[in-house]
């Protein structure tokens, strides 16, 4: 499978909208198709509207944001893009007639998915051509925010193209969930709905309102399925013995059973009921509004879990690590002319929430700036998270920032970082950030880090290989003139107020 640089999209409603979000925050252009022209305005809606929530979920340095262009032509699409997700209506004949017909203008080595709910892999790739390249690649909304998506081949899919969808999206940011058998409604959706089942059954019967039965959900069984599932957490409520005795005391009722597998007829009556029943949760609360709400606590609840390293944090986690990487590794390596001048070492956009109320970046945000660059220079050198779990690690033990022009929302910038010194046990840097448009200094950021043992909470040598390298840099950049800005403190002038009084 090729390397993916360009999404194509076939479909732009809710699902489409969403990965063409996530896919340009990851730094892939995005060529979205559909059959109504009207769709355009509507997608570059729904990627602006992501935009704030999907800026929070990290402040790891991003690759630039990917472009969005929108066609109706559906097979010239195909003809130009790296990988095809497929979202257009829930039908298994206008599914089967559309990836036919892209499937004879895409490239051979393109893979094509389907955001299918619960359609079969070997139904959709039936008509196609090069059906291999075929898969299921089923999301969940919002697909910006939530990581996973379920990866389902047919009879004729190959191996290859699993694979290969499985790296573009974790790439972008995804926890790719393997189904080993084709079924309908593949895994998630079959437990969805065999609650909602439920649901549908104890609303009907008058036994609770839909709100009730969200109460049910949220105040219990829901904070602890978002880290360890049902499988998991009934491990534990099994007690010492775990899962088995806990389906020595439970099994009985299974066969009672507590729960119906048929849905209720859905009459108009328990129609009005569900509507009713949500409309009042909603409490004249809009849908934009509830989403913003639960976009918000979605990125919140990853934060949180990414302590942890567990499910979805840890996904983010793993993320993060590879965009700190690729920063250092994508930061000019420390020998040679450009490290003569300094070591551009991490290149970025100002985020829209890191601006204050005078429109520019806020004092904080400079540190943020600073440290990744410090990061991104270490790395380069050998201080990584191999290098830490060995109980060593360089603490900030002085900053100095000093300000220069503004940086506004979206302002494309980077820092070029200098190290001024290096010794057994300290690090001495300087950086300077600029404009990309017109390298204008935005801001200065001098600091001083310490090498420790972690464990022991004390200063203590660094290894030999990461000071060599260090003092590499320190060489190749010792005839620079010092910056205007190093050593200075803050203090008013002789002249000042401050004396005069
Ligand atoms: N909505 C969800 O929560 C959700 C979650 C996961 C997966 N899915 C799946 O994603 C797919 C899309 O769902 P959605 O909710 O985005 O639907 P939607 O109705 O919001 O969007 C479908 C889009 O497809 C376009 N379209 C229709 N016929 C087309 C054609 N022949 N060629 C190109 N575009 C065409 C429509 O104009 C529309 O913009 C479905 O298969 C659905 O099962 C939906």
């Amino acid at each position: 499978m090729r390397r993916v640089k360009t999404l194509g999209l076939l479909g732009t409603g809710v699902i489409g909208g969403g990965w063409a979000a996530r896919a340009l925050h990851f730094g892939i252009d995005v060529v979205a198709a559909d059959v109504k022209p009207e769709m355009e305005g509507w997608i570059r809606g729904a990627v602006a509207n992501a935009e704030g929530a999907l800026s929070r979920l990290t402040f790891a340095p991003l690759p630039r944001k990917g472009t969005l262009s929108f066609t109706t032509d559906l097979n010239g699409m195909a003809r130009q893009v790296d990988f095809i997700q497929e979202n257009i209506p829930e039908q298994l004949e206008l599914k089967q007639r559309v990836l036919a017909d892209v499937s004879r203008h895409a490239p051979a080595d393109v893979v094509i998915a389907s955001s299918t709910s619960g359609l079969m892999p070997s139904d959709l790739q039936r008509h196609m051509q090069a059906p291999e390249r075929f898969l299921v690649a089923h999301p969940f909304n919002p697909v910006y925010l939530l990581p996973l998506v379920e990866l389902v081949g047919g009879a004729k899919t190959s191996d290859a193209a699993v694979e290969g969808a499985a790296r573009f999206f974790t790439a972008i940011g995804m926890h790719p969930l393997r189904v080993r058998k084709e079924i309908p409604g593949h895994l998630t959706d079959r437990l969805q709905e065999a609650l909602w089942r439920e649901i549908l059954h104890l609303v009907n019967d008058g036994v609770a309102t839909t709100g009730e039965l969200d109460e049910s959900i949220i105040y219990g069984p829901g904070l602890r399925w978002a880290a360890m599932g049902t499988n998991l957490i009934y491990h534990l409520a099994g007690g010492e013995t775990g899962m088995r005795h806990m389906l020595r005391q439970f099994g009985p009722c299974l066969k009672w059973p507590w729960t119906k597998l048929e849905a209720p007829e859905l009459t108009e009556g328990l129609i009005d009921r569900m509507v009713e029943g949500t409309q009042e949760q909603a409490a004249g609360r809009s849908i934009r509004e509830l989403e913003r709400l639960r976009d918000d606590y979605l990125v919140a609840i990853q934060q949180v879990l990414k302590q942890f390293n567990i499910g979805a944090g840890a996904t983010l986690r793993a993320v993060e690590q590879r965009l700190y990487e690729e920063n250092a590794s994508g930061a000019q390596v420390a020998t040679g002319a450009e490290s003569a001048s300094g070591l551009r070492s991490c290149e970025i956009v100002v985020r829209p929430e890191w601006i204050d109320y005078n429109g520019h970046m806020t004092d904080s945000r400079y540190l943020q700036v600073f440290g990744d660059a410090t990061d991104a220079l270490l790395r380069s050198v050998g201080v990584d998270d191999a290098y830490r779990r060995s109980g060593k690690a360089l603490y900030t033990v002085e900053s100095h920032v000093t300000h220069g022009v503004e940086a506004k929302a979206l302002e494309p910038v980077y820092v070029v970082t200098r190290l001024l010194g290096v010794d057994d046990k300290r690090v001495h840097l300087f950086h300077a950030l600029h404009r990309r448009r017109d390298d204008a200094l935005v801001a200065t950021g001098e600091q001083m880090y310490l090498h420790v043992d972690t464990s022991a909470g004390k200063a203590a040598l660094m290894d030999s290989a990461v000071r060599e390298k260090l003092e590499k840099i320190r060489v190749a950049q010792a005839g620079l003139a010092p910056p205007p800005q190093q050593g200075r403190a803050v203090g008013m002038p002789p002249s000042s107020g401050a004396q005069r009084r």
